[in-house]
């Protein structure tokens, strides 16, 4: 079964608690938290207090996604506000083994995401360490924005990847996720979707993550 992380950066900041709420009752399975900081991407979102305070709220996991430059700097920060799944920019850092290191010292689930001109390559040393890989399908900084359709198949590349080595990290997939186009994505072997605009977006949170579960097991 395919697993759904809903962004809340497409949510409602004035009523973020019955936001987050809303899509815990409608079967979400994470909750996704961007955290931009202006550099690493063009746009500034999340801190620290507001994982923090989505912590106080659910149980569900958090799912907190670091689009920002030397992320090693505020690791434990994001640890200590309640992140569960921790996820760091390849380009983002010198370091990444380090950082990985860090966060699963933590206690944390570490994951590492490429951007769309990056190669799948640059997740092959890491592979082994990692809880979960993340292909971003947009250019990170913004949700709302088109699927990229060469994703598909750097997605099948990095399913591959896994599998030859044995490794049992999730494979995310996020930007431009839809009820349209997630069984072609779940087909090339992802299983945790990002969805902002598809689930904020729409009338019925509950009824568009279903549609989105739906159109995988079919
Ligand atoms: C993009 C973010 C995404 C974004 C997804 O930089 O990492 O998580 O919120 O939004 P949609 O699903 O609208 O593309
Ligand atoms: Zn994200």
């Amino acid at each position: 079964m395919i697993k759904i992380s809903p962004s809340i950066l497409s949510a409602d900041f004035a009523c973020l608690a019955k936001e987050v709420k809303a899509v815990e009752e409608g079967g979400a399975d994470y909750i996704h938290i961007d955290v931009m900081d202006g550099r690493f991407v063009p746009n500034i979102t999340i801190g620290p207090f507001i994982v923090d305070a989505v912590r106080k709220i659910t149980d569900l996991t958090l799912d907190v996604h670091l689009m920002i430059e030397e992320p090693e700097r505020y690791i434990a920060d994001f640890a200590s506000a309640g992140s569960d799944i921790i996820t760091v920019h390849t380009e983002s850092t010198r370091h990444l083994h380090a950082v990985v290191t860090a966060i699963k010292k933590l206690g944390k689930k570490a994951g590492v995401s490429i951007n769309p001109g990056t190669p799948v390559s640059a997740l092959e040393e890491i592979l082994t360490e990692i809880d979960l890989a993340l292909v971003m399908s947009v250019n990170p900084g913004f949700s709302g924005q088109g699927f990229i359709p060469e994703s598909l198949d750097k997605v099948r590349r990095v399913r591959k990847m896994l599998d030859d080595a044995d490794s049992k990290a999730e494979l995310q997939v996020d930007g431009g996720i839809k009820v349209a186009n997630i069984a072609d994505v779940a087909a090339c072997g992802a299983d945790v979707f990002v969805a902002g605009s598809a689930v904020y977006g729409s009338d019925d949170y509950g009824a568009t993550i279903r549609a989105m579960k739906e159109a995988c097991a079919s």
